[in-house]
């Protein structure tokens, strides 16, 4: 595993410096190291849990949230995402807008465009108007808008193809619109409908080196058929919501059978505590935008 790690610190280092050589490194090594195909990533967006955090939307049923834990585990995230070589911008707590550190529903940003949702929740609708300035600083900006809605956590990024969930969040016409503005950037999607989860990565993450993790319904889906699939069973979907950025890979803590699956598949997960945000429905990927 320490070969792993370092082998990936190789190929961070060589992508920075000589993209090149990289490319012929990680083909050399496609088999061995997992996470080195990883799109890299430079930056991440964040937001503070505000005060009312506890008001917002969740089918969870694990009981209220505890406002000073989740804001420790919101710190420890961040500093997970450092480590992972990522520069953070943390915005300061929204008061009006219970979800609002769930950031990445707002935006999905690609290397050329933010493109600015429109959110199937109603209560986290306006949530855009603030990150607008924000994403403004790193890309010029384009607009989901009505009828359409999408939400960031259905839209799953595979290199330049993107699965979009179709939920009650993400409409058909909010995910055409999305398809439509990355086609004109060469991107290639695909709609995936959907029956019951919250959103398409609730239940599926890429997490490099052509691995989806997903429940065992995604696993059955034919449009993931070209993937190695790891299957999360029922009672652990929740983490399911693993974060791979750069050569790292970020579970949520206390999955002890999904851990050991993604070790003897060659990973080295990450774990963090993330309990306050599993009451509230949100995961390790809503809690953050990442891009290059
Ligand atoms: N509580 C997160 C969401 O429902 O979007």
């Amino acid at each position: 595993m320490q070969e792993v790690a370092l082998s990936n610190e190789l190929f961070l280092h060589t992508y920075l410096y000589c993209p090149f050589v990289s490319t012929i490194l990680q083909i050399i090594n496609f088999s061995v190291f997992p996470l080195a195909l990883q799109v890299m990533m430079h930056h991440a967006i964040t937001r503070i849990p505000c005060s009312n955090y506890r008001n917002g939307i969740t089918t969870a049923n694990l009981g209220e949230p505890d406002y000073s834990l989740a804001l420790t585990q919101h710190r420890r995230y961040v500093e997970a995402l450092e480590q992972c070589g990522l520069t953070v911008t943390t915005l300061d707590p929204d008061l009006l807008y219970p979800d609002s550190c769930f950031v990445e529903d707002t935006a999905v940003v690609i290397d050329e465009v933010a493109i600015i949702t429109n959110p199937g929740a109603a209560s986290r609708r306006e949530e855009v108007k603030s990150m607008q300035p924000v994403l403004q600083q790193f890309r010029k900006l384009e607009f989901i808008t009505a009828p359409g809605t999408l939400e960031g956590g259905d839209v799953m990024q595979v290199d330049r193809h993107f699965y979009i969930g179709l939920t009650n969040r993400t409409n058909e016409a909010g995910a055409l619109q999305l398809g439509e503005i990355l086609n004109k950037y060469g991107y290639t999607f695909t709609l995936v409908p959907m029956t019951s989860a919250l959103h398409l990565k609730t239940v599926v993450n890429y997490i490099g080196n052509q691995h989806l993790l997903a429940s065992m319904e995604m696993a059955k889906n034919p449009l993931f058929n070209k993937f190695k699939i790891l299957e999360v069973a029922d009672e652990d979907l929740y983490a399911a919501n693993c974060l791979a950025i750069n050569d790292q890979l970020i579970m949520p803590a206390g999955f002890d059978r999904v851990m050991n699956t993604l070790q003897k598949t060659g990973y080295k997960p990450i774990e963090l505590e993330v309990s306050e945000f599993e009451k509230m429905d949100g995961g390790l990927t809503c809690l953050s935008l990442r891009f290059r």
